[in-house]
């Protein structure tokens, strides 16, 4: 049985550190989702995230570390453009795909020769950092393919069979996962909208460019259209259209930034911020979707929210949500 214990208490981040020393996974809130960490430098402890997720080898993790020296120690020197967007937004939702040092195993990269790195800024994170050695790799902590968890109890409900410790801080604050970004010669391309939007990348660094899907979905395999996929299918209506009317005993659920009146004989309604606030939609995402996901509906319509600022990485996730294979 998994056991859930307060991160915020010096003992439980004891008995994590002792668990990832140990070569054991552990799953941890950080600032953007819940990880599902191991020492990024042990194989052997990497493997065991790959298959209590039941991710493919192919799809690369993210290394999270705890200082800007750290990224350089497995990445090499960093070049302006890396080093402006680190500077400016580590520790925080930003990830940065850079050349590999030999050091970090090929398990973790899938075989590439560039790392996914990042700096979170999440004070249980950041503990763990401090007191281990090491470098952390962590996915998202869920199945592969579903919704990535923001509370420890959606870990708990997608891997409590697979891991020992949950460390739980709570709701996540920023909702969505990080920004994934490549950075070389050609310049900055985004492979993941995420928790830093493209017009702060842009401030930082000047013009980005979003990687079309079928591009970033090779270079980013976790980017493929069908990820992050509740069961329920779901259908996406622009704003200003009326929701569909229940056919014939259809169950259905709406997902929407503010609250529709037109919601008639559904039986369920999520609304993401009664203010039409981005940020505070992002965070209360996938909470939603699990939710919603747990009626038990035919279907869940879900309105296209504005694709600006975080408003890129809720409409990337539901669109990705509601491109099934064989739809
Ligand atoms: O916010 C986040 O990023 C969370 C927290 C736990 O840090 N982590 C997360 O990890 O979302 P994961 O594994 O669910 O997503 C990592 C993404 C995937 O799309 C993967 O394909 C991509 O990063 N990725 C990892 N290494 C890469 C590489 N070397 N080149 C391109 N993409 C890479
Ligand atoms: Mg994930």
């Amino acid at each position: 049985m998994v056991t859930i214990l307060d991160g915020n208490d010096k003992c439980a981040i004891r008995k994590a550190v002792t668990e990832l020393r140990a070569g054991s996974i552990v799953a941890f809130p950080t600032e953007t989702v819940y990880g599902l960490g191991a020492n990024a430098l042990d194989e052997t402890a990497v493997a065991k995230i790959f298959s209590a997720k039941k991710r493919p080898s192919f799809d690369p993790l993210i290394v999270h570390v705890e200082t800007l020296e750290d990224v350089v120690a497995y990445t090499g020197p960093l070049g302006e453009n890396a080093l402006l967007l680190g500077e400016r937004f580590w520790p925080g939702p930003l990830t940065l795909v850079l050349p590999k040092r030999p050091i970090i195993p090929d398990i973790v990269t899938a075989g590439l020769d560039t790392v996914a790195i990042r700096i979170p800024s999440h004070p249980i994170a950041r503990a763990l950092l401090a007191e281990v050695a090491f470098p952390i790799a962590a996915p998202s902590a869920n199945k592969f393919g579903y919704v990535s968890p923001t509370t420890a109890s959606h870990v708990e409900r997608s891997l409590g069979d697979s891991l020992d410790l949950i460390l739980d801080g709570g709701p996540c604050t920023v909702g969505v996962e990080s920004t994934v970004c490549i950075v070389n010669e050609a310049g900055v391309s985004v492979l993941r909208p995420g928790g830093i939007t493209l017009e702060q990348l842009a401030e930082a660094v000047g013009p980005v460019s979003l990687g079309n899907s079928s591009l970033s979905a090779m270079k980013s395999p976790g980017a493929l259209p069908s990820h992050y996929a509740p069961i329920t299918r779901i259908t996406l209506v622009p704003a200003s259209v009326r929701l569909p009317a229940p056919r014939h005993g259809e169950r259905l659920g709406s997902l929407s930034l503010m609250s529709r009146t037109d919601s008639v004989g559904y039986l369920a309604q999520e609304v993401l911020s009664e203010k039409g606030d981005m940020e505070a939609a992002a965070v209360k995402l996938f909470a939603a979707l699990r939710r919603l996901d747990d009626v038990g509906l035919d279907r869940i319509i879900a309105e296209i929210m504005p694709e600006e600022g975080i408003g890129l990485a809720i409409m990337d996730r539901l669109r990705r949500a509601a491109q099934r294979e064989g739809e």
